[in-house]
């Protein structure tokens, strides 16, 4: 990504994050940010000179987009005349398909990717999503650009893109709901809530670190705290029964795939 000259358009809170690791990559100098009320962080690397803020159209190598897919619409045209020929288009809008940002951006030069909230601590997991065919040196460069949020992985292909979206985008919603259910699980069986509130979130908090610092399978680790006939194993029989957990993340995983799908077909 050395000397790449990159615009952003739309230094919000996941906007910022990815600059925030270019400038940190050494891409001081090399950046363009669009974005008309822009944060007193994305204001001071500007006073600093380390990014451009609001230049005039000016096309760059790569074009990074991540506004709400909302306003994406009637932002289009402007966002169009920052794109020259050579200019590759990443959007991390969720739900703007690679064909509407074609048409909308006139580039044939487009990727997307999904990122996920951690990602704003450095501690998310992307996905990439290119076109077929995509060189290995563009998703190089796509991954390196993506990288300030955490691990990166794929490309795949767009029509997975809702499934990856309903785990990853999603997911970390579902991990603060656990919390939520296994302290409401705690005040329901006699602890005062607010300490079975401490005792879910530091626990959910201390298996992710577990997770993150291991190598093995989340089963493994799941049946290493798990002893034969203990107290574990006997709530996992009701979460694990196939008409709970498993049956009902499916479904949701599902709920999610649906909206998704239908979110992308709004902003067509
Ligand atoms: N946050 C997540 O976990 C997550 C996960 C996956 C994908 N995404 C995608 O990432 C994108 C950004 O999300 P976010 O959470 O970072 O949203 P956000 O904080 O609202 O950031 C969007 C930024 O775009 C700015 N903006 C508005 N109008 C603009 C214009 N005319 N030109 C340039 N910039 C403009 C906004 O400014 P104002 O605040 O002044 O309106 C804001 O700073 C979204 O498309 C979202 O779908 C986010």
């Amino acid at each position: 990504m050395t000397d790449t000259h990159i615009t952003l358009v739309g230094a919000g809170r996941m906007g910022s994050a990815l600059a925030g690791g270019w400038l940190k990559a050494g891409q001081a100098g090399n950046i363009d940010i669009v974005d008309p009320s822009p944060a007193e962080i994305v204001q001071t690397w500007a006073d600093q000179k380390q990014v451009r803020l609001n230049p005039e159209p000016n096309p760059s190598d790569v074009l990074v987009v991540a506004v709400k897919p909302q306003v994406f619409g009637q932002l289009a045209d402007e966002i169009a005349a920052r794109v020259g020929p050579e200019t590759r288009v990443l959007s991390i809008m969720a739900g703007v398909t690679l064909e509407t940002l074609e048409v909308k951006l006139a580039t044939q030069n487009v990727a997307r990717a999904m990122p996920n909230t951690p990602g704003l601590v450095g501690k998310g997991v992307t996905i990439l999503c290119t076109k077929p065919g995509a060189s290995s040196d563009a998703i190089a460069e796509l991954t390196s650009l993506l990288a300030p949020l955490g691990q990166v992985e794929g490309p795949i292909d767009q029509d997975l893109l809702p499934a990856a979206t309903a785990i990853s985008g999603c997911g970390p919603a579902y991990g603060f709901l656990l919390a939520e259910v296994m302290a409401a699980a705690g005040a329901a069986h006699g602890l005062d809530p607010e300490l079975s509130m401490r005792l879910a979130r530091k626990t959910v908090e201390g298996a992710g670190a577990l997770m993150e610092g291991s190598d093995e399978e989340a089963a493994t680790l799941r049946k290493n705290v798990t002893s034969p006939n203990g107290v574990t194993q006997a709530a996992l029989e009701v979460l694990m029964s196939p008409e709970a957990m498993p049956s009902v993340f499916e479904k949701a995983v599902g709920a999610a795939i649906a909206r998704d799908i239908a979110l992308s077909k709004e902003t067509e």
